[in-house]
């Protein structure tokens, strides 16, 4: 019969087949293994839960040529500093509500889910909610009360979701993580809230009384 040419030979084809499945199939273990630690609380890229204790600023980096988030001084949540299981257990409960109320059916985190809504990836740094002392409180009664707020110029609201009290803090709390995370500069162009403190009164505030500093021009 006619000569098979090599790689015309289904024989070929086949080994072949099963060659490239088989190292595909250990690549994607490897990869797997290699992105878990990455991506797991406390590594370089994604925090531990008790970053919620501090200031999180998302600032350009010249060498990497995007905004990367940046932790600064202490700053706890609800003025308390937690401990790290504290911390850990807070952020879970808020990442839970996020799913038990689907989010995700309107907002995208960390660029998944749907775009009806804006994504709440750094939803805590975004200057709509005034200020940095405004926004705790801020957050929460958004969470607990959406349904008559016109938050951003959007010009669409969000549903009261019957969120409580306790879940809408654990939600600031998980957004507050979540804002932490070095994403690769998602989302671009993002104008940070600012977190200045404010300035430092001019005179150091002293229990005496000023003794000749006075400016007023009327001596006797
Ligand atoms: C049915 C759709 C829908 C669902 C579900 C939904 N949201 Fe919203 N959300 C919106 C819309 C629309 C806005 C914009 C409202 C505005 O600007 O006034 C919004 C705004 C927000 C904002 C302000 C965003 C920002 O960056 O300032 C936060 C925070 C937020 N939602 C959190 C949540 C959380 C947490 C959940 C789940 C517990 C949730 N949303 C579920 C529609 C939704």
């Amino acid at each position: 019969m006619a000569q098979e040419i090599w790689w015309a030979s289904p024989s070929f084809w086949r080994k072949s087949a099963i060659w490239v499945t088989g190292l595909s199939f250990v690549i994607l273990i490897f990869l797997t293994f290699d992105t878990v630690k990455q991506i797991t609380a406390g590594s370089p890229r994604v925090p531990a839960y008790s970053v919620i204790n501090k200031r999180i600023d998302y600032v350009f980096n010249t060498e990497r040529n995007f905004q990367v988030p940046v932790i600064g001084q202490d700053e706890p949540l609800f003025g308390k500093m937690l401990t790290e299981e504290e911390a850990e257990a807070l952020v879970s409960h808020g990442k839970l509500t996020t799913q038990a109320k689907n989010c995700m059916n309107c907002h995208t985190l960390l660029g998944n889910g749907s775009y009806y809504a804006p994504d709440l990836t750094k939803s805590w740094l975004d200057p709509s909610w005034g200020s940095k002392e405004a926004r705790e409180q801020g957050m929460v009664d958004f969470l607990m009360n959406p349904q008559d707020r016109l938050h951003n110029a959007l010009g669409r609201k969000m549903p009261n979701l019957g969120i409580t009290e306790d879940e809408a803090k654990a939600t600031v709390a998980f957004l507050k993580w979540m804002s932490s995370i070095d994403t690769n500069g998602f989302p671009a162009n993002f104008k940070p809230i600012d977190q200045a403190d404010a300035p430092v009164a001019a005179a150091p505030a002293t229990a005496e009384p000023a003794p000749e500093v006075s400016a007023a021009p009327a001596q006797q």
